[in-house]
């Protein structure tokens, strides 16, 4: 039988199915026929096994949210009757906790991946800049989970994120209590942090996923030596260097996600707090509006922005510069002047200037955990901050005198 999409895929259930929805067009488009460069290494898994943490939040949030109850009432308690009663609940909540964390060691690793083999460039800028969107809504999403057990570090780190907002120009006070609902953090505030972070925030995080990958597969992927394959292809029209997704690297990513199990297991079954990086004693504390926490430091993941934050004495300033971090990102494809993509063939000064990036982003990171109680605390935090917006700022100077070597022809 031949399909309307133009399909001829024979009889059977197949050949049924094809002549009403275009199966075999898609599984041929995105799997079978689609050719990726022959020599993918280890950075590229991260995409995959991020696709694979998000079917883990997915699936743990379903049941959680079959006893979890969204009241200043009852939040906490039923948090604790799922770890000590509910059948396997320990299990799903470690491992949606945890899997939080992983998201963003996998997610961090995706994007310098890109960083490194100038993944940004034209003519994938639209795919970053929805990579990048995918990173904003999966720190809402991050945060707005967090304040739902109900804790003392939900309840404070809440009140920390939310004062933020306070810091818009004319409209800031208006703002937060339109966010929280009330005068206060409440009841009101916690029902609206559940909604959206079991509907609205996972409907778009999915939606930018699939658009992610319909981008990527418009433009192709592009591998370590930053050559596009689509520019050398054989007389049947498949790229030369290119191999099909499937079988190559569907067996490959299994490798890939078998490893990253393991290690999620691990994690899960022998350290879930993790020494208090995945989650905070304090937070096994009932959230107490009375008693202000000594110190009330985020999640690791955001914690270089936090060190930005405190690293200025304005409140006003310091948001300022958490946001500026982030959009400084999203404009990368534009900073970067070099026309070559791949480190492999650039030239020092990206190389320096990106090593320098990294250091600066884990030492944010690091400082961003420790109590702000020590002056030296405050300069190194000034200090690596200034790094990380020099990369960004200098970057269209020192892509632009870049020595880079020849890009090969073919694949090396
Ligand atoms: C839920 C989060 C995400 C998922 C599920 C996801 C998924 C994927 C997948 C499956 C690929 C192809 C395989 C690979 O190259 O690793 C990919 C490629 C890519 N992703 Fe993501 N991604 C996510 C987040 C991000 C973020 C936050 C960024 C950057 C800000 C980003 C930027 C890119 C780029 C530039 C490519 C193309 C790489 C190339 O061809 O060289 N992604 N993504």
């Amino acid at each position: 039988m031949s399909s309307t999409s133009g399909e001829n895929t024979g009889g059977g259930l197949i050949g049924w199915i094809d002549a009403r929805f275009p199966l075999t067009k898609l599984m041929k488009e995105h799997i079978t026929e689609y050719y990726a460069p022959r020599n993918f290494n280890f950075w590229y898994v991260f995409g995959v096994l991020a696709l694979v943490v998000l079917v883990i939040q997915l699936v743990t949030g379903i049941f959680l949210t079959m006893y979890y109850q969204p009241s200043a009432e009852e939040a906490f308690a039923s948090v604790e009757f799922i770890m000590r009663d509910v059948e396997w609940g320990w299990l799903i909540r470690y491992m949606h906790s945890t899997g939080a964390s992983f998201f963003f060691i996998v997610v961090y690793l995706h994007m310098f991946r890109g960083m490194m083999y100038g993944s940004y460039k034209p003519p994938r800028e639209l795919l970053w800049i929805i990579g990048m969107l995918i990173y904003v809504v999966l720190m809402a999403e991050a945060f707005l989970g967090y304040v739902l057990p109900w804790g003392q570090m939900s309840y404070w780190g809440a009140q920390v994120i939310i004062s933020l907002f306070g810091a818009v120009p004319g409209i800031g006070d208006a703002l937060v209590e339109w966010i929280r609902g009330d005068y206060f953090i409440s009841g009101a505030t916690l029902n609206r942090f559940f909604a959206l972070h079991v509907i609205a925030v996972p409907l778009a995080l999915l939606l930018l996923v699939v658009l992610h990958i319909m981008a990527l597969h418009e433009v192709g992927s592009l591998g370590p030596d930053g050559i596009e394959i689509k520019e050398r292809k054989d007389a049947s029209g498949k790229p030369l260097d290119g191999i099909a997704f499937h079988p190559y690297y569907t067996s490959k990513d299994l490798v890939a996600i078998i490893v990253f199990l393991i290690a999620f297991s691990a994690v899960v079954f022998f350290a879930p707090q993790f020494g208090g990086l995945f989650l905070k004693p304090a937070n096994f504390e009932p959230a107490n509006m009375l008693k202000t926490p000594d110190y009330i430091p985020p999640v690791w993941y955001f914690t270089p922005y936090y060190a930005m934050l405190r690293a200025v004495p304005s409140k006003g300033l310091g948001a300022l510069l958490m946001l500026l971090a982030i959009v400084a990102l999203f404009l990368l494809p534009w900073l970067d002047r070099c026309r070559v993509r791949s480190i492999r063939y650039r030239g020092w000064e990206f190389k320096v200037a990106l090593g320098v990036f990294v250091v600066s982003f884990i030492a944010l990171g690091w400082l961003g955990l420790q109590p702000a109680t020590e002056a030296i605390y405050i300069y190194a935090a000034r200090f690596f901050t200034a790094l990380y917006f020099a990369f960004f700022i200098f970057m269209p100077l020192y892509t632009a005198r870049e020595r880079t070597r020849p890009v090969p022809e073919r694949l090396t």
